[in-house]
């Protein structure tokens, strides 16, 4: 089962073939794998905008300041969360972060390359991203992801599992 292993490969990537378009249905795909997400009370309270525009797409990279490979990657999905359906305050950025790692993986899982880049919490950058894509006032971005076809995925980090950070029963 692919689970296991694609947890452990999936890299965020930062180098995309330029020009080359990620076919509807594989988004449509993503984006369904994104929605199977868990989230508080199953209010899945997920909104996705797909940039596929070039101008929109550079605005978003004027905004955005650790987000300049966005213009050789196929499309921008930015997860936004509606406060108006969550469980209770807070749980949009919750439930979007969940959904956000399933579409990482969902990427990854296909051979495409993506990368989480914030929005949420800088408040500045959420009302550049909220006014550019005309978001109600309801609707909150969470992230921006970037995803296309990867030119070079970074090294695989050394072992990451920290027996340290692990406490049984009490800290
Ligand atoms: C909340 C969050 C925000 C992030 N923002 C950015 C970003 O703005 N730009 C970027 O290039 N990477 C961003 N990343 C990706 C991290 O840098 C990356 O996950 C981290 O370096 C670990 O690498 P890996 O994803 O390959 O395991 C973000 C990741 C998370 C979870």
């Amino acid at each position: 089962m692919f689970l296991e292993a694609g947890l452990l490969t999936r890299r965020s990537v930062r180098q995309f073939e330029p020009g080359r378009k990620i076919p509807q249905q594989d988004i449509d795909d993503i984006l369904k794998i994104a929605m199977y997400a868990p989230s508080g009370c199953n209010r899945q309270p997920w909104e996705f905008v797909v940039v596929t525009d070039d101008e929109i797409k550079n605005r978003i990279v004027e905004i955005h300041p650790h987000a300049g490979f966005l213009k050789d990657a196929s499309a921008a999905i930015i997860v936004c969360g509606d406060i108006n359906k969550q469980c209770d305050e807070g749980f949009w950025v919750v439930d979007t972060s969940a959904a956000i790692q399933n579409l990482l993986l969902a990427c990854h899982g296909r051979g495409l390359g993506a990368c989480w880049c914030a929005v949420y919490p800088y408040e500045d950058r959420m009302k550049q991203f909220q006014e550019l894509l005309g978001l109600p006032e309801n609707v909150k971005p969470n992230a921006l992801v970037v995803v296309g076809y990867p030119v070079k995925v970074p090294a695989q980090p050394k072992d990451r599992f920290d027996g340290g950070k692990v406490h049984f029963n009490k800290w």
